[in-house]
């Protein structure tokens, strides 16, 4: 296996020189940077930043966090997207109040045991906020290494994960490991990029054996993967007195809490469609619109049809809210949000 031993004393230097200017890295609480990585994990940084300080100012403390209103939390989450992760902060949040007294805890494997905190985070807290020798292996820490050991180990798989975790902590520095770990996010978000990654501009281009094979484009390599199931839903944008109908989905599964729009299995046509509707309670009128999206999950696809509506009365299966106040106020998926964003 390859020797890794130079990379600290090689992107160290690099990082302090050309770290980009980010919130979560003006100081090292462990309340704003586990915040930050929660959001980071599946979201790009440039989206994330506006959605970090609207969270931070409405909820600037382990305790405000412990005890948010459900609504208000996946609110501010709204947009962001696998909603698990919001609801995890707020369990982990109690059982910091009630098992660490409120302080977030300094070893790893306590860390490790907090609701919705896996290896990377744990990893990534321990080294930033506790100068812990911890390697935080993330999908950029994944192709960064793959490359430079010119590895064709598919990445998505465990072996491969744990792999270079056990190599990167053999050779983490004991100075500045939190630099180490955000040096090697950074190169692989800057740098060493999945497309077109600027080799010419890299600290590591001397030693990086993909780029001395000529295998750049073909590393990192994932393991073929199940097709995601498709799903076909009609959705209904019932319309009265310039109200919508809303309905809340049950607590747990998917989007678990949130708001949506009333729907029903596979795609109908419109008489299908208006048929569904009085069986729902409401008196169709006219049909302002038809529309078709699509929104990816992680295993799944949803294939939707939309039927704005207008209806004759108001019925009490549903809750009825202006457009304005379902934007302000309701934590509506963008599965469902598409829907009314130019109507
Ligand atoms: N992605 C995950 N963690 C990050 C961090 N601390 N800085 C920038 N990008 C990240
Ligand atoms: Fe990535 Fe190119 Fe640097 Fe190798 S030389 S680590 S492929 S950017």
């Amino acid at each position: 296996m390859d020797n890794l031993n130079d990379l600290p004393k090689k992107l160290l230097p690099w990082y302090k020189k050309n770290a980009r200017k980010l919130p979560w890295r003006e100081n090292k609480d462990p309340y704003c940077v586990w915040i930050s990585e929660i959001m980071l994990q599946q979201t790009r940084v440039e989206a994330v930043i506006e959605y970090y300080n609207r969270f931070l100012k409405a909820i600037p403390d382990m305790k405000t966090l412990a005890l948010v209103d459900d609504e208000k939390l996946l609110k501010l989450w709204e947009g962001l997207g696998y909603y698990t992760r919001a609801k995890n902060l707020k369990r982990a949040a109690r059982e910091i109040l009630e098992k660490h007294n409120g302080v977030f805890p300094h070893e790893y494997a306590l860390i490790l045991e907090l609701p919705g905190i896996g290896p990377y985070t744990a990893g990534a807290i321990s080294s930033i906020c506790f100068d812990l020798p911890i390697p935080a292996v993330d999908g950029n820490v994944l192709r960064v290494l793959s490359r430079i050991t010119n590895s064709s180990a598919p990445i998505d798989e465990q072996k491969t994960k744990t792999d270079i975790f056990n190599m990167l902590k053999k050779i983490y520095p004991k100075k500045d490991p939190g630099d180490f770990t955000q040096a090697l996010m950074e190169l692989g978000a800057v740098i060493c990029t999945p497309q077109s990654p600027k080799c010419q501009q890299c600290p590591l281009r001397t030693r990086c054996r993909a780029n001395a094979a000529h295998t750049v484009s073909n590393i990192p390599v994932k393991s073929v993967k199940k097709a995601k199931k498709l799903i076909y839903k009609t959705i209904f944008l019932f319309e009265c007195h310039k109200k919508f109908a809303l309905i809340k989905r049950k607590q747990d599964g998917l989007l678990g809490g949130m708001w949506q729009f009333p729907e029903i299995d596979g795609k109908l046509s419109l008489q299908q469609a208006v048929n569904a509707a009085q069986e729902m309670g409401v008196h169709p009128v006219q049909l302002y619109r038809k529309t078709e999206k699509s929104h990816i999950f992680t295993h799944l696809k949803w294939d939707m049809r939309c039927y704005h509506i207008l209806c004759a009365d108001q019925t009490p299966n549903f809750v009825w809210e202006t457009l304005e106040k379902i934007r302000d106020t309701y934590a509506l998926p963008t599965a469902f949000k598409q829907f009314i964003e130019e109507s």
